[in-house]
């Protein structure tokens, strides 16, 4: 299904490099497409974005196919996309209210997709015996689960398209919120932030993104308990992935996000309390 061949337009453009992401190599601008190499997400995230199509959900690229490299063909969604370091925006406020909509936005658009026969997650992670438990809670949807600042176009200063769902996977609406929380609140330590989050009030912004998304009072009530379960498993999983797949994961690992991962969940130990109340207060 994802085999498809691009065809290309008679006039050829040259290759320019995109930067940002951490983990793919060899993303790159050709007109006004994108190429990728095909991670190990591909046929779940070729029939998530032809599904996002079908519904008319604008805030992601289209695929269009496979090109002679064996490359996977996207649209290039103009805009701005943060970088490092991260631009003066970063914390602004109306900017995160924005990525809360977008979030939910995206949720109730790929709420109806059905994974097609035969495909299946790959997140290339296998449940480990000493691994923390999941949160009790089903999955409702297939999330996007990654959404940094690198992933998400802005357009009129507003979150206007989400990029990169190679994490795609099925997740709860509060493993959602929760994602975006962890990049934009951020939820971690402060040393491990950007300086213009370093100083912002981490509760309150967990406020604007839930408010923004329209959290349930049940999810609300769920979100810290979710985080600190989440943190602890993704000191699991980002070793196991770093393992496996090497590259841009293994640098990530060595530059130290599992240690960033435990001073997340002692951070979340002191903090979650306030984060709690500010989310579910009236
Ligand atoms: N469809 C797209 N439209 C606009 N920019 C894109 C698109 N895809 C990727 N980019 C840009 O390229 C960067 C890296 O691409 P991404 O798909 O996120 O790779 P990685 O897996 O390395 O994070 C992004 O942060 C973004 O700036
Ligand atoms: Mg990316």
């Amino acid at each position: 299904m994802s085999s498809v061949t691009y065809v290309e337009p008679a006039e050829s453009e040259p290759e320019i490099a995109l930067i940002g992401g951490d983990v793919t190599e060899g993303v790159v601008r050709v007109g006004n497409t994108v190429r990728r190499p095909v991670g190990f997400n591909a046929p779940l995230v070729h029939a998530l974005l032809r599904h996002l199509e079908a519904v008319g959900f604008a805030g992601a690229p289209r695929f269009l196919g496979i090109d002679a490299a064996g490359r996977e063909v996207l649209t290039f969604i103009t805009g701005e996309v943060a970088g490092r370091p991260r631009p003066a925006w970063i914390a602004d406020e109306a900017r995160l209210a924005s990525v809360g909509r977008l979030v939910r936005a995206y949720d109730d658009a790929v709420a109806g997709f059905v994974l097609p026969a035969g495909v299946r997650p790959a997140s290339g992670l296998v449940e480990q015996p000493d691994m923390p438990p999941a949160p009790p809670y089903p999955a409702e949807l297939v999330g996007h689960m990654d959404f940094t600042p690198d992933n998400i176009v802005f357009q009129d200063g507003k979150a206007a398209a989400l990029i990169d769902f190679d994490l795609a996977k099925p997740a709860s609406r509060v493993d959602e919120v929760y994602n975006a929380m962890l990049h934009w609140a951020p939820l971690g330590d402060p040393v491990d932030a950007a300086p213009l989050l370093q100083d912002v009030d981490v509760p309150r912004r967990c406020r604007i993104l839930a408010d923004a998304y329209e959290m349930p009072d049940t999810d609300r009530s769920r979100l810290v308990e979710v985080a600190v379960l989440r943190s602890r498993r993704a000191w699991f999983s980002m070793k196991q992935i770093a393992e496996e797949q090497g590259g841009g994961w293994a640098r990530m690992w060595q530059e130290g996000i599992g240690d960033q991962i435990k001073r997340r969940e002692a951070w979340l130990e002191r903090n979650g309390a306030a984060i709690e109340t500010a989310l579910t207060a009236p």
